[in-house]
């Protein structure tokens, strides 16, 4: 039995500017994706960020991954490898995040539309990015982790969606990876008791079609089976004891993602905009199902 770590204040400090500096470096990463640029130049672009903000890219060398930063376009489902990969119109791409700033990680990550985005891509985005917030939703003391996993895989399979279930989130701090699993999958009142000061991940990556993957031969890339897309959204969060606080959370809208030159879609994200769309439903489905 591996224990959860319950962090001090001053861990907590240096958790929340760790968490601060890997949003920031999502928010830059997010005003650059557009058709024509490489997943190389994101790779640079946030490298240069964390650097220049004197913190390190976790992922580099991580395990004997080659770069900075996990670029995931289309079925890619997570722990894609920037590369000469050129973006076009329509795709659809994670960019994953983890910032090492003063001995602690933060880690983050978004699914970004290039362009413009199609039906199925919307609805994966718009489905992972809410069983995200559905995630969160369930964090309190004496909450179960299983009631994380529960709550997002209900939402995500009540909309036609499934749920990846060979990656999950993961308890955070001095380690990029410690206990405990977090699975985006399960059920109400299983699994261990949330406690205030603990640290994890929600990252619950959400398939068009089955939930099966498959991992490249470059032993990083997963694919979904079935070749259908994939997107995924996380955040760094810590228990506390009337809920949470959203380690990760942005000072800015995501460009291409949370905002983008559709008007007429409105932003995407909140219930709100969802309940306006459908006429005052608050269910995504009517809203998703363009
Ligand atoms: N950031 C990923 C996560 O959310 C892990 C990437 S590991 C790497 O856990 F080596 F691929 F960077
Ligand atoms: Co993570
Ligand atoms: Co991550």
């Amino acid at each position: 039995m591996s224990s959860i770590e319950i962090k001090s204040a001053s861990q907590i400090e240096r958790m929340r500017k760790s968490g601060k500096l890997a949003a920031a470096t999502l928010v830059h990463a997010g005003r650059h994706i557009r058709a024509g640029i490489t997943t190389d130049d994101i790779n640079r672009i946030v490298h240069d960020f964390i650097i220049g903000h004197s913190a390190y890219p976790s992922p580099l060398n991580y395990k004997g991954f080659p770069k900075s930063v996990c670029t995931s376009v289309n079925e890619v489902v997570c722990h894609g490898i920037p590369g000469p990969q050129v973006l076009h119109d329509g795709d659809i791409i994670n960019v994953d995040v983890t910032t090492y700033l003063e001995g602690y990680h933060g880690d983050t990550s978004a699914t970004f539309y290039v362009g413009t985005p199609s039906a199925e891509g919307r609805k994966v985005v718009e489905v992972s990015r809410r069983a995200l917030e559905l995630g969160i939703a369930e964090v309190r003391e004496g909450a179960r982790i299983g009631d994380i996993g529960a709550a997002i895989q209900e939402y995500a399979e009540s909309q036609g969606c499934s749920v990846v279930r060979e990656y999950v989130g993961h308890g955070i701090g001095r380690e990029f990876h410690m206990a405990p699993h977090v699975p985006h999958f399960g059920k109400r009142g299983t699994e261990k008791r949330l406690k205030a000061g603990m640290t994890f991940t929600i990252e619950p990556m959400v398939n068009l079609g089955s939930h099966e993957t498959h991992r490249l031969d470059d032993e990083w890339t997963v694919v979904t089976k079935d070749g259908r897309l994939s997107a995924q959204f996380e955040h760094t969060i810590l228990v506390t004891r009337e809920g949470c606080e959203v380690l990760t959370a942005r000072e800015e809208p995501l460009q291409h993602s949370e905002t983008f030159p559709f008007a007429e879609l409105g932003p995407l994200s909140t219930a709100a905009a969802l309940r306006a769309r459908n006429g005052g439903s608050a269910s995504a489905g009517t809203a998703l199902s363009a």
